[in-house]
């Protein structure tokens, strides 16, 4: 059984009523130490995107500070970061253009991040280097052991007016990759700042919460994003079973 930590957007360096980036600090940084804190045990903590507000280099040098943890840390870029500084201050590497693609081996589960950002442009798409490369990681290794894959945008409309017409597209690719490979266990994504769970391809799509605001339904009323809300976060449960059990926890604002 393994247990993997996920939040999302924590939109580093995002200014808020003039605070010089103070917010998106503070609660990315609370829910880290809450994830630090745990005393049972964790496998991963998963960032899916949107990690930095603007992509610039003093940005990923907050965020590299920020997501210290005692454990492992696996990350997906989104469409507020920038491909080159994101490689060079996050990953030690030279700070090409091409989309940013990770396997880690878990215990137990490989976990695919994928890139799904378009670089200058808020939607989504994998492009086919990064499906062709998702398709050869899922055909070799450890093809016994499940696997998650998870990407930034969403392949699906969420019913949120703001953020649906910035969806990932071309998601018809993305399926027939999938349903190649039986071993995928669930999919991970962030970028519409929401608890939400719906299916992609036949499999499960969780959506981890924003960290630094959330994005309200229309029954919800006001205005499309909420900075009231409190930082939130999932624990995703896969079991023997290769099943998905997921858990959202929102911790105090402190604001
Ligand atoms: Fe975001
Ligand atoms: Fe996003």
């Amino acid at each position: 059984m393994l247990t993997i930590a996920h939040l999302s957007d924590t939109h580093l360096g995002q200014v808020h009523h003039g605070d010089g980036g103070r917010r998106a600090r503070r609660r990315t940084e609370q829910v880290m130490a809450y994830l630090d804190a745990l005393p049972g045990p964790l496998d991963a903590v998963l960032v899916t995107g949107d990690l930095a507000d603007h992509g610039r280099p003093e940005e990923y040098r907050e965020v590299a500070e920020a997501l210290k943890s005692r454990h492992p840390v696996l990350i997906c870029p989104g469409n507020h970061d920038s491909r080159a500084p994101y490689r060079e201050v996050l990953l030690g590497e030279a700070p090409e253009e091409g989309p940013v693609n990770r396997l880690h081996r878990l215990p137990g589960a490989d976990v695919l991040m994928l890139d799904s950002s378009i670089p200058g442009q808020h939607d989504g798409l994998l492009d086919e280097p990064t499906l062709d490369w998702l398709d050869a990681q899922l055909a070799e290794g450890r093809t016994e052991l499940p696997a998650l894959v998870a990407f930034h945008h969403p392949p699906v409309e969420l019913h949120l007016p703001y953020v649906d017409p910035i969806r990932q597209f071309g998601e018809d690719r993305l399926a027939r990759v999938l349903h190649r490979h039986p071993r995928v266990a669930a999919l991970l994504c962030g970028h519409s700042h929401t608890g939400a769970a719906t299916t992609f391809a036949g499999l499960p799509l969780l959506v981890a919460p924003g960290v630094v605001s959330t994005v309200t339904l229309p029954c919800e009323g006001g205005s499309d994003i909420a900075f009231d809300h409190p930082p939130m976060l999932a624990f995703h449960v896969l079991d023997g079973d290769r099943r998905l059990t997921t858990h959202y926890r929102a911790l105090p604002t402190g604001d």
